[in-house]
């Protein structure tokens, strides 16, 4: 049986190190393999949750595609779309925030964050966020879902209003239950500025993250200026946990060695942290600078991403509309 993959990426600009290590870079190992049939979102209605300006948000959805095709994604093999162009999406995720219950939301800790002290202020899209992904998910018979650590609590709410739907209109196995596909080590990359703060878009000073338009200069500085420690770099991985900064770069080190802690702490041990970021600098340049060149070039061909997305376009909303269809069966109406 063939895996299907679904995932999606907020166009909201800056993306960084962390979606590549948490989620790119499993999406194009997942597309290279023939056994997947893989479907990659740019969720332009998640990112409505939270002011935009129509003209970034536009430039953001074409720098999103640029970063998958960039990253290796190819459009020929996996299904590349936004999600506003198949109205599906909004109609399935109307219909789960019916079954989903409030008491489910109200422990959905991204919300907390993201609405901070606020809440009152905070839109309601921004609460009911997780439902629509949970539409995303299920239009499309997904089984497994590629993400980073920060988006696993919003899977298990998917696979409670799959379950609860399927319970609930006596229709068993209709929603599939996802399996998410969350790395053991490096799925949640850590601020370069603060080593218990994730690595996010939405943070103020650039130097927190790498982001994946930065060149090689921007690179080698942010990473040189990375906060760490004083001490050296450790022999015990035990010993990492009390050193968030020295854990994290550490991580994103192994990540892209493909390698563990263990073999990376084996070979810095003792080392001071200038020795240590320059290898790290080396290896995010290799990997990252290639991706950075090919999304500003693919920048300059709007036409080629518009191309991607109308055929992506296409192909997704064949499959959403029969699951639609379905859905409306089963609902009555
Ligand atoms: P978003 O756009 O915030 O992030 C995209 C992907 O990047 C991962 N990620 C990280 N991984 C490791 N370390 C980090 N610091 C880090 N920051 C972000 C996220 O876990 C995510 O996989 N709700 C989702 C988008 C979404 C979705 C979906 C995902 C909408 N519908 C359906 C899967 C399936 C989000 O806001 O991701």
């Amino acid at each position: 049986m063939k895996k299907k993959i679904f995932s999606g990426v907020q166009p909201t600009g800056n993306l960084h190190l962390g979606n590549y290590l948490g989620a790119i870079k499993n999406f194009v190992d997942l597309n290279n393999d023939n056994q997947n049939e893989c479907i990659f979102c740019v969720v332009d209605l998640h990112a409505i949750t939270v002011n935009q300006n129509p003209k970034e948000l536009k430039s953001n959805i074409h720098e999103t595609i640029a970063t998958f095709v960039a990253s290796g994604i190819d459009p020929q093999k996996s299904i590349i779309f936004n999600q506003s162009q198949v109205s599906a999406h909004a109609e399935i995720a109307w219909i789960l925030s019916c079954v989903a219950r409030m008491g489910w939301l109200n422990r959905m800790t991204q919300f907390k964050e993201k609405a901070g002290k606020d809440k009152e202020k905070a839109s309601i899209g921004l609460y009911s966020y997780p439902v629509l992904m949970a539409a995303d998910i299920l239009l499309y018979d997904s089984t497994h879902v590629p993400v980073g650590e920060d988006q696993k609590q919003h899977l298990e709410l998917c696979r409670d209003i799959a379950q609860k739907f399927n319970n609930d209109f006596k229709v068993k196995d209709f929603f599939k239950v996802p399996e998410p596909l969350i790395k053991k080590e490096f799925s949640r990359i850590m601020s370069l500025k603060d080593g218990l703060k994730k690595m996010s878009k939405s943070e103020m000073s650039d130097f927190s993250r790498i982001n994946l338009t930065d060149d090689k200069d921007q690179i080698i500085n942010k990473i040189k200026k990375a906060k760490t420690d004083t001490l050296p770099l450790p022999s015990k991985i035990e010993e990492l946990e009390k050193r968030p900064e020295a854990k994290n770069l550490i991580g994103i080190y192994s990540s892209l060695t493909n390698s563990t802690f263990q073999k990376s702490i084996d070979k810095f041990a003792g080392k001071n942290f200038s020795e240590f970021k320059d290898d790290l600098s080396d290896v995010v340049v290799d990997e990252i600078s290639p991706i950075s060149l090919k999304i500003k070039e693919l920048l300059e061909d709007k036409v080629f991403l518009e191309k991607i997305v109308k055929d992506g376009h296409e192909k997704a909303n064949e499959i959403a509309s029969k699951k639609v269809k379905e859905i409306h069966k089963i609902m009555g109406f």
